[in-house]
């Protein structure tokens, strides 16, 4: 979006890698550029601030891109209560924090957008996913309840689902996943989705569709397919 022309504020709590984001897009060249930002998005104060700062330093906030997640792979064994207080503090209440203080500003602006990232993990209940699924199945939803909000208050929300793409967050995984996507691809199907004007923004579709499908079937069915799908997942 920088080598497009946006000034983009990115956030996330380590500054040393935010600066060499920042370098890389000056490095790329194109009208635009990448305004480091540090912040976390679990201090709701600190994101009231920032939102303010924004606004008053750089400008009127046009898009708002909330993609802050956490994943870690469980299972009912080992699973710890702090483990998922932590999925729903980052990936829920993360997403919230940063919600409830830009739709004040940014109603009623001409061209206000809002996208959310969630995962097609949050389509339905998968193997090794207890805390990370479950947390993107409630955004999927409470993004499709602020979408009546957002119509009446001149707000286009989106909401991202992306498959997998390779990022430390799926490094994690010791399975092989299916359809992989590198970041600059899915960098691109997401910058073409917010032009768009589709409310859900999901790919790659070879992968969706199946998990679409998947989302149809009663669970006599949906239990079986996915076991045996996913066998070898440990
Ligand atoms: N990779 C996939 O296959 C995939 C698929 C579907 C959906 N997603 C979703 O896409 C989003 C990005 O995922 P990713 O794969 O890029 O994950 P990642 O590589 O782990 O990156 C997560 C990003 O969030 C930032 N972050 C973490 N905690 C934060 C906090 N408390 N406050 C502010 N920033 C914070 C991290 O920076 P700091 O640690 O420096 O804060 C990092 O920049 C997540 O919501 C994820 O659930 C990913």
């Amino acid at each position: 979006m920088a080598r497009e022309g946006w000034l983009v504020v990115a956030s996330a709590r380590r500054a040393n890698l935010l600066a060499d984001l920042a370098s890389a897009a000056e490095a790329a060249g194109g009208s635009g550029k990448i305004q480091p930002l540090p912040l976390d998005v679990t201090d709701a104060a600190a994101v009231k601030s920032a939102v303010q700062m924004i606004e008053e330093k750089y400008g009127t906030i046009s898009c708002a891109i909330l993609n802050a997640g956490t994943y870690v792979p469980d299972q009912l064994e080992t699973v710890t209560a702090q483990q998922i207080a932590d999925h729903y503090q980052l990936n829920v209440m993360g997403t919230m924090n940063c919600m409830l203080p830009l739709v004040p500003v940014m109603r009623g602006r001409a061209g206000a957008q809002i996208a959310i990232v969630s995962s097609v993990a949050g389509f339905r209940g998968l193997p090794l996913s207890i805390a990370y699924g479950s947390s993107k199945a409630a955004l999927i939803n409470m993004t499709e309840a602020m979408k009546f909000d957002c119509d009446r208050l001149g707000i286009k929300l989106q909401l991202i689902n992306p498959g997998f793409v390779k990022t430390p967050l799926t490094d994690k995984n010791t399975f092989a996943m299916p359809f992989l996507l590198d970041v600059d691809n899915a960098a691109q199907r997401i910058a073409r989705g917010l032009a768009s004007r589709r409310f859900e923004i999901t790919f790659p579709w070879r992968f969706v569709v199946w998990l679409k499908l998947l989302r149809l079937l009663p669970y006599a069915v949906y239990f079986p397919l996915v076991k045996a799908g996913t066998k070898n997942i440990k």
